[in-house]
């Protein structure tokens, strides 16, 4: 189930990983900031030093968009840059309608700023469609696409040959980010077939690169103040570094915590954008008394110029606006100054710095305990952001501290690293918190009331308690029990207390604990009083809220039977029930919330325990007892609002890309195999026109040959161009292989006529060395018989087996180099060179083998066949029987060439 994949996917994933580990020792993770505008990566592999992903321009920013021109799709800022032309079939700033309702004031916004037609996805989000041909894409699956397009870039990372599968990742979010916006950002990875390692928040990706390099004195507060396209947000992070027991430099430990964080998801830098291109929209309306507003392209061209200009007015004062030919064929031209710009965002200039203040407040700090404000994010640079907080925290807090790109994505990535047991960092322990209150709802037990006894049916009330259980602020990565005292199955349903946003809605889930009646009846025949049922609520690592278990437990007194049954027959409802307040609660944790609920006879209680260090180890002192105190209730959990998407659902979308993806490899192919026979087609048709009489081409070639040739080239192109756009690839392929066998004993004829001479050459120059070898030989054969001569290396019977190959080879040699010079050079040739090297090959190798020898063989004039009597010279007197057979093999070559010997 989804919702138990999300809650536990940190876990998971590490013991995956730990055992890849023990596998092949390798395994990466991919770190990915994914902001509004702009995507940034970062891939870590054992043993490799990390940096930013480059695309293939080489950028370290890439555009977060996805487009299509027609069938074909782009990414990046071809993608971006696309909108231009086709506004409505080029997809940016997503991350607005990431996990939020069709209504809401993430897809309002989006609506505000881009002309691409949305349409309500049955589970409340918004899908997207690519107009030019009709087609709905979820949210999730646009950006699953850039998702993978990451993938394939941190895959092929040093080269398409290293290249080494990417699974686990880690995203930087906006801590603001709700849980279904979370679940959001999980079902894209999950359809780009990645997983989920851990999701951090941005400005706490932003301390770890912060942290990475610094050691700290004593405890400091900073605030991360990160200006985005999607929003302002502020973290107030302590860092301090401590001894964790390890001896020398791994003795230290940092410590960052974040304790509050702040934010404006209205006054981020596409609002800026936006303030600017209606600027112009309203200046062009004037000017040219004509409505731009309805005119998609024009308004795509428009925000794009507002990009450029904004991006000018951060550095100058003033800034030309030119856009060619932007609607209705007019030229636009003006001028902008930095100082109506800002008067037409000065509401905004509160909104700003707000998050900080905020922040601290949460915190419950104070601004002179801050050292500073570490600055992030592509606005910092804004001045009337700068300005902004600098008048609220003062010049002298502002720090550029941190690369205000790039810090989130390296801060992820070695949050990855840290999590990860395949990697050895710094000793990092990172504590995070929920910005939002998180309560559970439940009804409370029903009550007969007495004035209904005379009525027919028994009236009954029942109230809805709320028990806040995660407040905000709450640290991440802990584990609460809530104690309830009922005795029926009941539901409980988990939400934020305050919708987190317009259009958002604030149930989470709802979870039926059942089974409780007959776990409270076996409790009680062991001998248990008053059981209660206890759930388990996990605040996960990457802030995910959800409830883990349910058990039925009563505590097993040694004594009375009497007790026993007063428990059975709740005759002590006053008595006992606060044994949960004494639940001890980890030291380390949030303090335990002892709800206003406890009051209630059939309220609830609540206490924590961290399961980050102390893993899920139940609460000590309780479970000591018998075993028989704690019975497992079934627990039924039903995501509520925007369910994160079913197993099923992401298979059918993630079949959806893979298809995308194949048949864009498929067509590549096809694409490859046409250029390739135009290619081929235009080198023909220059052959043939060469009519040179010294091109080669058509010396090889006779006329004949050509026409054909010819004929079936203009045929191919007249194909090409009537057939070209919808062939297979097998008809490409088909076509190439036709031209190709006409045009390939031409071809064949050129380059035997090349490679001739220098086969010539090489075999005379072996008839030529076999013929000084024979003579020198034969002159110490003669010297062997004169008195006191030394014994010569070779027999008279190997001597004339050579040169009768010798001579077999010179004189075929001689008569077909003679026929094949009678022949033109358009005319197949009847002697290959091939053989020619065979035929040469096969006399060096019997020369070579004589020459070789350099002790005179031991010859028993007229017995060599006696066998018996020569045992211990067998071996040398073998050399004549295997130069015969080397002639054999001459022979046997010869005999299977085409040339005939009978002319001999
Ligand atoms: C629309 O185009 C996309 C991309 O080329 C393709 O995957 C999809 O199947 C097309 N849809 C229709 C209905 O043709
Ligand atoms: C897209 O999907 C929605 C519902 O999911 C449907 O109402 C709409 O007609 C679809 N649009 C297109 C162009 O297929
Ligand atoms: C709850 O327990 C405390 C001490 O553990 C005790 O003082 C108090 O009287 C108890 N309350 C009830 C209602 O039993
Ligand atoms: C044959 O080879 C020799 C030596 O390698 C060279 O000098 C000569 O030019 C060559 N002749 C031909 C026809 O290739
Ligand atoms: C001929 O004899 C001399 C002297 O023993 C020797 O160096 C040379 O290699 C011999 N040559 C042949 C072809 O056997």
């Amino acid at each position: 189930m989804a919702y138990y994949r999300r809650l536990f996917s940190l876990l998971l994933s590490l013991t995956i990983s730990l055992f890849w580990f023990s596998q092949s020792a390798s395994g990466s993770i991919l770190a990915i900031d994914y902001g509004t505008e702009f995507i940034k990566a970062s891939v870590i592999k054992p043993g490799v030093s990390f940096d930013v992903l480059l695309n293939r321009d080489s950028k370290r920013k890439i555009q977060s968009s996805v487009a299509w021109k027609g069938e074909d799709r782009l990414f990046g800022s071809d993608a971006f840059n696309l909108a231009a032309r086709f506004p409505k079939d080029s997809f940016a700033y997503l991350k607005l309608l990431q996990g939020v309702p069709y209504e809401s004031d993430g897809a309002d916004f989006f609506r505000t700023i881009s002309p691409v037609q949305l349409s309500r996805a049955e589970r409340g989000t918004t899908n997207v469609i690519q107009s030019s041909n009709s087609t709905n894409w979820s949210v999730e699956e646009l950006i699953a696409m850039q998702f993978s397009y990451i993938k394939e870039l941190a895959e092929t990372v040093g080269g398409a040959d290293s290249r080494e599968a990417v699974r686990d990742v880690i995203v930087a979010v906006p801590s603001y980010y709700t849980q279904f916006e979370r679940d959001a950002v999980v079902d894209a990875l999950e359809i780009a077939g990645l997983r989920l390692a851990a999701l951090v928040n941005d400005g706490t990706a932003v301390a770890l690169n912060f942290a990475m390099s610094r050691t700290f004195e004593s405890k400091e507060w900073h605030v991360v103040y990160d200006a985005g396209a999607g929003g302002m947000r502020a973290t107030i992070v302590s860092f301090e570094t401590v001894q964790n027991g390890k001896k020398g430099r791994d003795g230290a430990q940092t410590l960052i915590t974040v304790s509050g964080v702040g934010f404006d998801r209205s006054a981020g830098g596409l609002e800026l954008t936006r303030r600017l291109r209606d600027m112009l929209a309203l200046d062009f309306e004037v000017k040219h008394n004509k409505k731009i507003t309805g005119d998609a392209r024009g308004m795509a061209k428009l925000w794009k110029e507002a990009e450029r200009v904004k991006a000018i007015l951060s550095a100058n004062n003033e800034a030309t606006v030119s856009v060619e030919s932007v609607a209705f064929d007019i030229d636009y031209r003006t001028k902008v100054t930095r100082a109506s710009f800002e008067a037409a965002c000065s509401d905004l200039q509160a909104k700003f710095s707000k998050p900080i203040s905020d922040a601290l407040e949460n915190a419950g700090l104070k601004l002179d305990e801050v050292e500073s404000v570490i600055l992030f994010g592509g606005h910092s640079r804004t001045p009337m952001v700068q300005a902004s907080v600098k008048s609220t925290v003062g010049d002298s807090k502002i720090a550029t501290s941190v690369n205000a790109d790039e810090a989130a994505v390296l801060g992820a990535a070695l949050y990855g690293a840290s999590i990860s047991p395949q990697f050895r960092t710094k000793d990092i322990k990172v504590t995070d918190i929920v910005p939002y209150d998180i309560q559970i709802s439940y009804l409370s037990q029903p009550k007969t009331l007495d004035s209904a006894e005379d009525a027919q049916t028994p009236l009954t009330t029942q109230r809805t308690l709320h028990t806040l259980v995660f407040p905000a602020g709450s640290k991440v990565g802990t584990k609460k029990t809530m104690t309830f005292k009922r005795k029926d199955d009941f539901v409980v349903k988990m939400s934020y207390k305050n919708p987190p946003g317009y259009g958002i809605s604030s149930d989470l889930l709802e979870a039926e604990i059942s089974g409780v009646k007959e776990a409270f009846e076996e409790l009680s025949e062991a001998g248990a009083v008053d059981p209660v049922v206890k759930a388990t609520l996990v605040l996960s690592e990457s802030g995910f809220a959800g409830i883990q278990e349910a058990v039925a437990y009563g505590e097993i007194k040694k004594e009375s039977f009497t007790d026993k049954l007063k428990g059975l027959f709740g005759g002590s409802k006053e008595e006992a029930k606060n044994e949960t307040s004494s639940v001890p609660s980890d030291g380390s944790s949030s303090t335990p919330v002892t709800s206003s609920a406890t009051q209630e006879a059939e309220g609830a209680s609540l206490s924590s325990s961290s399961s980050s260090s102390e893993s899920s180890a139940s609460p000590s002192s309780e479970t000591k007892k018998e075993p028989k105190d704690t019975i497992p209730l079934k627990l039924t959990v039903k995501p509520l609002s925007i369910p994160a998407l079913t197993p099923a659902e992401i298979r059918r979308s993630r079949d959806r890309l893979i298809a995308v993806d194949t048949a864009e490899a498929a067509k590549r192919r096809r694409e490859e195999a046409r250029n390739g026979l135009e290619a081929y087609l235009y080198r023909l048709r220059d052959l043939l026109d060469d009519e040179s009489d010294t091109s080669p081409f058509k010396k090889c070639s006779t006329e004949e040959e050509r026409n054909a040739l010819k004929e079936k080239l203009y045929d191919t192109l007249h194909w090409m161009s009537e057939e070209g756009d919808h062939a297979q690839l097998i008809d490409f392929w088909d076509k190439k292989d036709q031209l190709e066998s006409l045009e390939g004993p031409i071809q064949f004829r050129y380059k035997e006529i090349e490679a001739f001479p220098s086969a010539l050459n090489e075999s005379q120059r072996i008839n030529f060395m076999t013929n000084l070898f024979l003579t020198e030989a034969r002159k110490n054969l003669t010297m062997e018989l004169t008195p006191g001569g030394l014994p010569a290396y070779h027999t008279a019977g190997e001597l004339s087996a050579l040169e009768k190959s010798l001579r077999e080879h010179e004189i075929w040699l001689n008569e077909w180099v003679e026929k094949q010079r009678g022949r033109k050079e358009n005319e197949d040739r009847v002697i290959l060179t091939t053989e020619m090297k065979a035929r040469a090959k096969a006399l060096e190798k019997e020369l070579l083998k004589l020459m070789r020898r350099k002790t005179p063989p031991k010859k028993k004039t007229s017995s060599a066949k006696a066998g018996s009597s020569s045992t211990t010279i067998a071996s040398t007197e073998n050399s004549t029987p295997v130069s015969s057979t080397k002639s054999t093999t001459v022979e046997n070559t010869a005999s299977s060439s085409p040339a005939p010997h009978d002319e001999l």
